[in-house]
C-alpha cells in the first residue's frame, strides 16, 4: 500500500460510523457534500437522481417514526432489536446532524439507476471522510417510502411522484471509532 496517497487513505479508513455528536455541519461542509454527490458518474451520465439534503430535526424525526412504525407492524424485532443495542433505539440514523437520501427517476431507462445511486453514496460517503466527517450508509430507510407514509415522507422531503428511495447516507461528527471490517481476500479472483 503507498504509505501517502490521500484518495486511497480515505477509502481505507471510512467505517461506518453509528454514534455521532450534536454538532451541525458548516455550510461549507455541506456545499462540499453537495458537490461530491452532483460529481458522481452515472450511466450515460443520465444523472437519474435527486439528492435530498435533510438537516431539519422535525424532518429526520418523521422519517424514523414512519420507518419504525412500519417495522413494527411488521414484527421486524429482530431489526429493532439490532437498533436498540446499537443505542438508537428510535433513529435509523444514530443522532447524525445530516441525512441525505437518494432518489431515482422510476422512469429512467438507462437500466442502471440503482447502480448511480449506489456510487453516488460512496462519492458521499468517501467526500464526509476526506471532510473529517463520519457517515453510515442507511438501507433500512427504506421502510418509510414502502406504505402509506410513502407520499406525506415523499411531500417533506420534495421527492418527485415519479422517483423512488434509492438509499440514504447519515452524516456527521463521529462520536466513535471501529475496527474495519474483515476484507475476504477469497472473494478475489485474479485471472492471469
Ligand atoms: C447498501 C447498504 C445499506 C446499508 N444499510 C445500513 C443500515 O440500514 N443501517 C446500518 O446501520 N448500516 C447499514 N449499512 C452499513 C453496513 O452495515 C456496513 O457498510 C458494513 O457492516 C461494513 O462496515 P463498514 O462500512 O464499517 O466497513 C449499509 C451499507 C450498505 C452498503
Amino acid at each position: 500500500m503507498p504509505d501517502s496517497n490521500p484518495a486511497l487513505d480515505f477509502i481505507f479508513s471510512r467505517r461506518s460510523i453509528r454514534k455521532f455528536t450534536a454538532e451541525p455541519l458548516s455550510a461549507e461542509q455541506l456545499d462540499l457534500l453537495q458537490q461530491a454527490a452532483l460529481a458522481a458518474p452515472s450511466a450515460m451520465n443520465r444523472q437519474p437522481w435527486r439528492f435530498h439534503f435533510i438537516t431539519r430535526p422535525s424532518v429526520i424525526a418523521a422519517i424514523d417514526e414512519a420507518a419504525l412504525t412500519k417495522y413494527r407492524e411488521d414484527g421486524e424485532q429482530a431489526l429493532l432489536d439490532r437498533l436498540a443495542s446499537r443505542g438508537s433505539p428510535n433513529s435509523l440514523f444514530y443522532g447524525a446532524p445530516l441525512v441525505v437520501i437518494i432518489s431515482i427517476d422510476q422512469t429512467e431507462r438507462s437500466g442502471y439507476p440503482w447502480i448511480d445511486a449506489g456510487i453516488a453514496a460512496e462519492n458521499i460517503a468517501l467526500a464526509a471522510q476526506a471532510l473529517g466527517l463520519g457517515s453510515c450508509i442507511i438501507g433500512l430507510t427504506q421502510a418509510a417510502f414502502a406504505g402509506s407514509s410513502r407520499d406525506i415522507i415523499g411531500r417533506m422531503i420534495e421527492m418527485p411522484d415519479t422517483h423512488d428511495f434509492a438509499i440514504s447516507i447519515a452524516i456527521g461528527h463521529p462520536a466513535m471509532g471501529k475496527d474495519p471490517h474483515e476484507a475476504l481476500p477469497g472473494r478475489l479472483v485474479t485471472i492471469k
